[in-house]
Order: C-alpha cells, then structure tokens, then sequence
C-alpha cells in the first residue's frame, strides 16, 4: 500500500495501465531506493499533467526562447521557421491494441538491398525492412518519430525526444534527415559531416546489448555470443526479458567493460541510453495482447535474429510516456547501481561523481536535458558550433519544451561545451546486409 502511494504520487497511476506491474517490479528495490521515493512523495509538484489524448499540457518553460519556432500548443510541435523553416515536425499518432504489421502488404517484411542503411538499432531497423520508415535506411525526425508511435506505442513526446536525439546525433538538421546506419551521401552535410545514428560518442554508447564496444571493432553489427550471454540472464529469470534479467546482464556487462576495454565511457550519455534500450525491450517490444507481462524469447528473439516481427504480434494497448521512461531507466539503474564515470586506461576508472541515485525524477529529467543540450552539440563539428544558433533553436524548439515540469534551470545548457568543436569520428560501421537467425548475409 505504501508503494502504490508513492507511485501515485509520482503520477504513474495516471500515465500506465497497470501500476501493479510497476508494483511487482519494484520489489527488486532496496531501502535506500524507498527512501528517494519517500522524498518523492515530499517532491510531488513536478507530476505531468496530460490531457486524455495522452499529450502534454500547454505550458511555458521559463528562460526559454523560441528563435527558429517550434515550441508546444496543445501538446503538439509547431512548425519552425528561418533557417528550420524546411523541418517538418513529427505529428501525434493513434494509439490503441492493433497487429503489426498484421495483413497489411505495405508492411510485408523485405529484405535490405545492397544500398540499404541498416546498424545499431534492432527497432529502426525492424521498421525499415518493413517499410514504416523509408526501406533504404535513410529517416526524417519526424518520419521515425510518428512510426515508433505507430508500430511500438511510443508516446508522441518520447518520439519526438528520441527522433531529435537521432538527428542530432549523426544528422543533418537543415532537412531533418538522418541514416539509421553510418555516413550516407542521400544525407546532406549543410551543417558539417552528418555521420549516422552508428557515430560513437552522441547516440551510440558503449555496454550495448548485442554490440559491441568500439574500441574492440565495428560498434553496429550483432553479436551472437552477446545475445548468448543475455540469454543465459533470461534463462536465470523465468526465460523472460524481464527488468529482472536486464538488472543482472547490464551489471555484467557493466564489469565486463570496465574491466577490458581501456576507453570505456560510462557518462551521463551511458546512464540514458544504455539503460533505456534495455527498457525499451520488456516495456515496448512486448506483445500488446499480454502487457503486464515481460516479453519472451518468440518475442524479442525475431527483433534482434531477423530484424522482424514475431508472428502475430501486437503493439501496446497504451503509449509509452517519457515520464515513465524516466522512471524506468531509473529503477532498472537502481536494480544493480554502478559508477559513472570512464576508464583512462584499464585499472584506472575515473569517477564522474555524479549518483543517479541521489537524485529524484524530476532532477533525472534535467539530466537528461543538460546532456542532450549540452554534451550533444558538443560532440559536433566545429562548423555546427560556428552555426550555433540554428542547433540551439532546434533543441529549444523541439526538445526543450517536453521538459517544461520539471523546473530545469535552462541557462546552464545554453552555451555549447568546452569540448565543442572536436570532429568525432568513430562511423565504423559496414552495415547493410540482411540478418538472418542472427547471421549477416553477405
Ligand atoms: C527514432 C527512434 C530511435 C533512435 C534514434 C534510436 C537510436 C538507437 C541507438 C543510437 C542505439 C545504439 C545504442 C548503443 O550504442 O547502445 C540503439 C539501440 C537500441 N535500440 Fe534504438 N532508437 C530508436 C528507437 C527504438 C525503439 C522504438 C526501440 C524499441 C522498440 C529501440 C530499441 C533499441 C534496442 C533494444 C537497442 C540495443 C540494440 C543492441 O544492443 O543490440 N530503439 N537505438
């Protein structure tokens, strides 16, 4: 009963169907999680407020300017203007129980030709060789945005974040094209070297599921022993792809970096996409027709072995907010909590001195924001520094405003890095080729 009040109060009783999963799941939290919890409690103004079409209310964000557009009405994106002017914004989908691909020819699975983008996202690229993004691997903010909505349930705000997060990290803004692989000529460098979604640094972070570290090779392609590894986890946890398993194989492959790859990152970047693509699986990946329980191996193995849908499958009943998105990458964190921080050489870790654990959601949330307008850009070449502005307006635009409850203090992050300006490279990707039970066809 205590725990059903604290959820409530941090407004998961009104954002998913079922707070007594969340219930379940949070019996693998130890005391010291409670008691951030109890101070949730405490700190309860920062709850969303949703309207019943599931979108955010209209709100203001302090210290935020709007010079290129965008901004939120309604819960929705506003078109953009000057040097944005071209950017479409992704629009809200339907929500609701539904087959996918189901009859539907359009949808029909086809393999990925030779000129075809294919890397480190198992969804992305289930979506592409279904065509709900373009079959050649070469996506739009939007056009990934309203088909993660479309096909996994996404809530239109986790969409929007996420897509923009992809463009910015290896796209080109002018256009709002991006490859869901490495570096692509159909994608224009109006703003510098547009490298792919596989571009280590932004995006791509090390400790992925099935791929590997950078610095041990290409960071995009599966790895069949990887997937073995996570298998055995799931087979230790009722052979389901539970948040249970996923606590026990991020931890391992936590040690496991830590202790062999000499340039191991595990930054803020690390903390927000190595635990949300874990959570994307058991939250997202789930047959639709049995939500409250964890995905099982007929469910999750076609994403990952053939880059398709299991047989009969079925999206979500209802979106995936990003206001439980936070909430599970901080309880699958909190599961088995490790050290931020990077490894300047093996046996030397750095600290980053900064506990997620400490913080609460709401503080989470501005993590994440500062990351995402501070670290990103600062990963870019210096010619988008030199057009600061136009990156700035964008993330002021389409980002910022998803955030307006949870107080961030936006003038911290409104000034790219010290270490803007420095080209990343690190595309090394050679993807393309279909994948089939976990074998590339080359
Ligand atoms: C526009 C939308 C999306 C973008 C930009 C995106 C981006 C990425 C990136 C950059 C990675 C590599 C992360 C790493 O280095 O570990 C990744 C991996 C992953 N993504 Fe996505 N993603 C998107 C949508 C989705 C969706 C809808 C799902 C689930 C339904 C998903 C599930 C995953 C999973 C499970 C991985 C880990 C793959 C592995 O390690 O084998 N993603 N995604």
């Amino acid at each position: 009963m205590k725990l059903l009040t604290i959820l409530a109060n941090l407004g998961l009783a009104a954002a998913v169907a079922c707070p007594h999963r969340k219930l379940k799941e949070a019996g693998l939290l130890n005391e010291a999680v409670l008691a951030k919890y109890e101070e949730l409690k405490r700190d309860g103004g920062h709850i969303e407020q949703r309207s019943s079409n599931g979108l955010l209310s209209p709100s203001t964000l302090s210290g935020l300017s709007l010079p290129l557009g965008g901004g939120l009405v309604n819960g929705v994106l506003q078109p953009f203007t000057g040097r944005l002017s071209f950017l479409v914004p992704p629009t809200p989908q339907s929500f609701g129980l539904k087959a996918i691909p189901g009859t539907d020819i359009n949808h029909r699975y086809i393999a990925p030709g030779a000129n075809d983008r294919r890397g480190v996202c198992v969804a992305l690229n289930t979506l592409a060789n279904h065509g709900y993004i373009s079959r050649n691997g070469i996506t739009t903010w939007a056009e990934a945005a309203n088909a993660i909505q479309t096909v996994f349930g996404f809530g239109y705000d986790m969409a929007a974040i996420l897509s923009a997060v992809g463009l910015i990290a290896g796209g080109d803004l002018i256009t709002g094209k991006y490859s869901i692989g490495g570096a692509d000529s159909r994608v224009p460098d109006n703003l510098g070297p547009s490298l792919g979604l596989d571009k280590h640094g932004v995006c791509e972070v090390d400790n992925s599921i099935t791929r590997v570290d950078t610095y041990f090779g290409n960071q995009a392609n599966f790895h069949l022993d990887r997937w073995q590894a996570l298998l055995n986890d799931v087979a230790a946890h009722g052979n389901l792809f539970s948040q249970a398993a996923f606590t026990v194989e991020k931890k391992r492959s936590y040690d496991d970096s830590r202790a062999t790859n000499p340039v191991f990152d595990a930054g803020p970047k690390w903390f927000v996409i190595a635990h949300g693509e874990r959570v994307f699986i058991y939250r997202t990946m789930l047959n639709g027709t049995s939500p409250d329980t964890a995905p099982d191996f007929g469910n999750v193995g076609p994403f990952f072995l053939n880059e398709t849908f299991p047989h009969n499958w079925f999206r979500r009943p209802t979106p995936f907010p990003f206001a439980d998105f936070l909430v599970d990458i901080t309880s699958l964190y909190l599961g088995s909590p490790v050290e931020l921080g990077v490894n300047e050489g093996l046996d030397n870790f750095v600290p980053l001195g900064t506990d997620p654990s400490v913080m609460t959601p709401s503080q989470i949330a501005c993590f994440v924001l500062e990351n995402i307008l501070d670290e990103a850009p600062g990963s870019f070449s210096r010619v988008v520094v030199d057009n600061y502005d136009i990156v700035q307006g964008f993330l002021n635009g389409a980002v910022a405003p998803f955030f307006a409850n949870y107080n961030c203090d936006l003038q911290n992050y409104t000034v790219p890095s010290a270490s803007a300006g420095e080209e990343t490279t690190g595309s090394s990707s050679d993807d393309g080729p279909a994948i089939v039970n976990g074998v590339y066809q080359r």
